[in-house]
């Protein structure tokens, strides 16, 4: 694939599980229990992404789109102090979306296709959290096909996007302490059919002791499993 992009996280051992950082036309998907960092790396990127190249960035704009209201600005702004970046202008490169509803949701990142063709350098895609209105809006098994089709759509609209325009996709889901017990992740699920020709990179976060995060690689077709140390910290995601 030609010109693949790549963003840090902030942290070179997850960039270097990763391979180099996330990449633009695939998707990302990190995943893990409440506080495990799944929004903290989702606001680093919203900066990183913004840095130039050899400072782990593509000098582009993203679109956030915010399901639980975690957006926090002040957050952007401790993280893009540590960058030296003004935090006004980095602000306003991150375009918040704030998604009521799975119908809504869906809506917002169909936009991004309107936001990019009206000139905005967009170059990655935050859905933090990816399942949240899904799982709480379809119940039961009899809404589960219907719920899954929908995902489907959603995750189809943002692959298109990813390699028309050379954007990255980053994905939160939050999940019980031990993933296999979860009904199963979104990308893992239905990944077979709507992922097609593009990687697919799965990030299991965890907590581990004294403030320290553990992320390990899985299910990666072409890079080895493994698993790093990384911190959250008041400047960010950092080793
Ligand atoms: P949920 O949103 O609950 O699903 O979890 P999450 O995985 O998204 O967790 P999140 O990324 O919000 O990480 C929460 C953890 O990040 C907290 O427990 C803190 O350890 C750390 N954290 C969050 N904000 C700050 C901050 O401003 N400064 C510092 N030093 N740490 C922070």
């Amino acid at each position: 694939r030609k010109d693949v992009g790549r963003i840090s996280t902030g942290s070179t051992a997850v960039d270097e599980l990763i391979g180099g950082g996330i990449e633009t036309q695939s998707i990302t998907e990190v995943f893990g229990e409440f506080g495990s960092g799944k929004s903290q790396i989702s606001h680093e990127l919203a900066v990183t992404i913004q840095l130039p190249e050899d400072k782990g960035g593509l000098e582009g704009e993203c679109v956030f789109i915010d399901t639980e209201n975690t957006f926090r600005p002040e957050r952007i702004e401790q993280i893009s102090n540590y960058f030296e970046l003004d935090h006004e202008e980095t602000l306003n490169k991150i375009h918040i979306a704030r998604a009521f509803n799975s119908s809504h949701q869906i809506l917002m990142a169909e936009k991004v296709n309107e936001l990019i063709q009206s000139g905005t350098n967009i170059r990655l895609i935050i859905v933090d959290s990816l399942m949240a209105h899904f799982r709480a809006e379809y119940i039961g098994r009899e809404s589960l096909a219907t719920r899954q089709q929908k995902l489907n759509q959603h995750l189809h609209t943002l692959q298109n996007i990813a390699t028309t325009y050379n954007v990255a996709i980053f994905l939160t889901n939050q999940v019980q302490a031990r993933p296999d017990a979860f009904f199963g992740s979104p990308t893992k699920a239905i990944g077979g059919h709507v992922l097609g020709h593009a990687s697919t990179y799965r990030v299991w976060l965890k907590k581990g002791l004294a403030g320290k995060r553990i992320a390990r690689l899985v299910d990666s077709p072409h890079l080895p499993e493994g698993e790093c140390v990384f911190k959250i910290t008041s400047d960010g995601v950092v080793d």
